[in-house]
């Protein structure tokens, strides 16, 4: 397989309402990212991914973009981000950007045109259908963030459709208007200089023409078995990469809810020409009840089959994204590892046991602290609508309790991943001097960038080591391109695998829970690469693993 640049890249995520605040006004900004970047060198990543920073009423947090060539007021101005980008280039690193056209704001200037009247030239830019003769939706699709995936326009009588909120209408990609649109707005971002697009929810682009009802024993959101992988977005995107990406040497990765790895080759094999890699969502499920999705115990056997399965099915095949946590899901040590006897040990543990494997890894901002999540007391406290949501649900249909909706709902908030990011020990974790946008975790007192930074035991400076061994160690091709081998399936503890080419082999040995455990391997120790405890056994006939300790061995070929 052709090697690219982003194949040995190591990306961080920004959310930047929650990074760093210059101006006092409780919400991050562009300034705030600039006075960062030499942190992140630090860190030794080379991309940074930031969330959406365009004008936009803010209902889902910038993912409803009114504006796609412009900078929202609150984040800073184009020179800012212009300064931006220069400033990261000069460190070796790249801006990529969020690219979020599935969907626009409802107060973006084309569905305001498109929604004034039936025969508006920008009607057929968003998808309206009649309702049905007894006054119901079109389909019966749900969206993430409502019931029904359509809302009825009383002016016009006829109803658009929206995947996520209200205020989010879905474009219309059968019209190729709608395409040259989306391509003019990445080349205006593209010749600006920047390193590629993380694209939301792009599988949902292709609709199928007749807009038929969701199967009723569907999983996930009722009719995502028509609007999601369809043969269209394919189509779209091999089109967006013919006539715009193919022209820049740049990182693209599509956010795509409901892949297999089969789809997950047809998005990414170099030859298709569509994307670089994707966002799988597989292993994101299996710590969730079905009842309510209520968080329950990590299954790690059916987790290590999901990681190793996209590992092999994509070798030579197309590229992996490795992920824990992003803006949308809990803190990763709260959620896999112990946020509390054994923070930095698991948070060191889960950090080895991605960051071995192959593909692009990408980091989310607090990761690298070992940042945990936060509960809140009560509803009101949340912002994110997609908990208001749950909350109505659970209450109204489900009939639980507040406290039981709480329950459920605290676990996945998104809003644990963004509380805004501790800096210092200082008030407000050193995050603002004003009021920040959501309520602070009190344990930036603890954990925050400056004590990691003192520290030289710190979860920062293992993600350091990581990110060194991947891009520039004698280690680095065997982790960006060797071949996979997962060990020991069976094992609901441990996760055990191989990675070899022709010239090195590694194990990498993870103890997932708070236990000490015994397990042996046939394998010969050449050296220990990293470990997250000091004085780790290489006695692999008879390995003691402390809890969530994490070993990575060179071993015999
Ligand atoms: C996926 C984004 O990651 C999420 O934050 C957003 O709410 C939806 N797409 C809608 O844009």
């Amino acid at each position: 397989m052709d090697k690219k640049w982003w194949h040995q890249a190591v990306v961080y995520q920004i959310y930047p309402r929650s990074f760093n605040d210059t101006n006092g006004d409780g919400v991050g900004d562009l300034r705030g990212v600039i006075e960062k970047l030499d942190y992140l060198k630090e860190l030794g990543i080379n991309v940074i991914w930031m969330s959406p920073i365009y004008p936009s009423p803010m209902d889902d947090n910038g993912y409803d973009v009114s504006d796609y060539v412009s900078i929202a007021p609150e984040f800073g101005t184009m020179a800012d981000l212009e300064e931006l980008i220069a400033a990261a280039d000069q460190r070796g690193i790249k801006i990529v950007m969020d690219l979020v056209v599935n969907h626009t704001s409802d107060e973006h200037p084309w569905f305001v045109e498109s929604r004034s009247s039936k025969d508006n030239g920008k009607r057929d830019w968003y998808i309206w259908h009649k309702p049905k003769p007894d006054g119901s939706m079109p389909n019966n699709w749900n969206s993430w963030f409502t019931r029904s995936a359509w809302d009825l326009d009383e002016e016009t009588g006829e109803c658009y459709l929206h995947l996520f909120s209200k205020k989010q209408p879905d474009l219309n990609w059968t019209n190729p208007q709608v395409r040259n649109a989306v391509h003019d707005i990445m080349r205006f971002w593209l010749d600006k200089g920047i390193g590629g697009f993380r694209m939301d929810v792009i599988n949902l682009i292709g609709k199928p023409s007749d807009y038929p009802d969701g199967a009723l024993d569907n999983v996930g959101v009722m009719g995502i078995d028509h609007f999601a992988n369809h043969s269209h977005a394919h189509q779209y995107l091999r089109e967006m990469h013919d006539k715009v990406l193919s022209h820049y040497d740049v990182l693209t990765v599509g956010e795509t809810p409901m892949v297999t790895t089969f789809e997950g080759k047809l998005y990414s094999h170099p030859k298709r020409c569509e994307l670089g890699m994707v966002f799988q969502f597989e292993h994101m499920d299996l710590d969730k009840d079905s009842n309510f999705a209520a968080k329950k115990e990590l299954d790690l056997v059916r987790f290590k089959e999901v990681m190793s399965r996209w590992q092999e099915d994509l070798h030579n095949q197309g590229w992996n994204s490795l992920y824990w946590s992003n803006h949308d899901q809990a803190r990763a040590v709260s959620r896999f590892g112990n946020d509390i006897a054994y923070r930095v040990e698991s948070a060191k543990m889960l950090a080895s046991t991605l960051h071995f494997m192959s593909g692009t890894p990408y980091i989310y901002q607090g990761e690298e602290l070992g940042m945990t999540n936060t509960y809140y007391d009560t509803i009101d406290q949340y912002d994110d609508l997609l908990d208001h949501h749950k909350y109505d649900i659970l209450i109204n249909d489900e009939q639980l309790s507040d406290e039981e909706a709480l329950d459920i709902i605290r676990p996945f908030s998104r809003d644990n991943a963004r509380v805004p990011m501790h800096w210092s020990n200082q008030p407000n974790g050193g995050f603002t001097s004003g009021k920040p946008w959501l309520v602070m975790n009190e344990n930036y007192k603890i954990i925050n960038a400056q004590a990691a930074l003192e520290d030289s035991d710190s979860v920062f400076y293992h993600y350091q080591k990581l990110i060194t061994l991947r891009r520039n160690s004698d280690y680095a091709n065997v982790i960006v391109y060797g071949w996979h081998q997962l060990l020991q399936p069976k094992d609901p503890e441990v996760y055990s695998y191989k990675r070899y080419d022709d010239q090195k082999s590694l194990l990498i040995v993870s103890n997932f829970t708070d236990r000490t455990l015994e397990r042996s391997f046939d394998e010969k120790v050449i050296r220990i690469v990293i470990s997250n405890y000091k004085g780790s056994s290489s006695d692999l006939s008879a390995l003691k693993l402390r809890p969530y300790e994490s070993v990575v061995y060179e071993i015999t070929m």
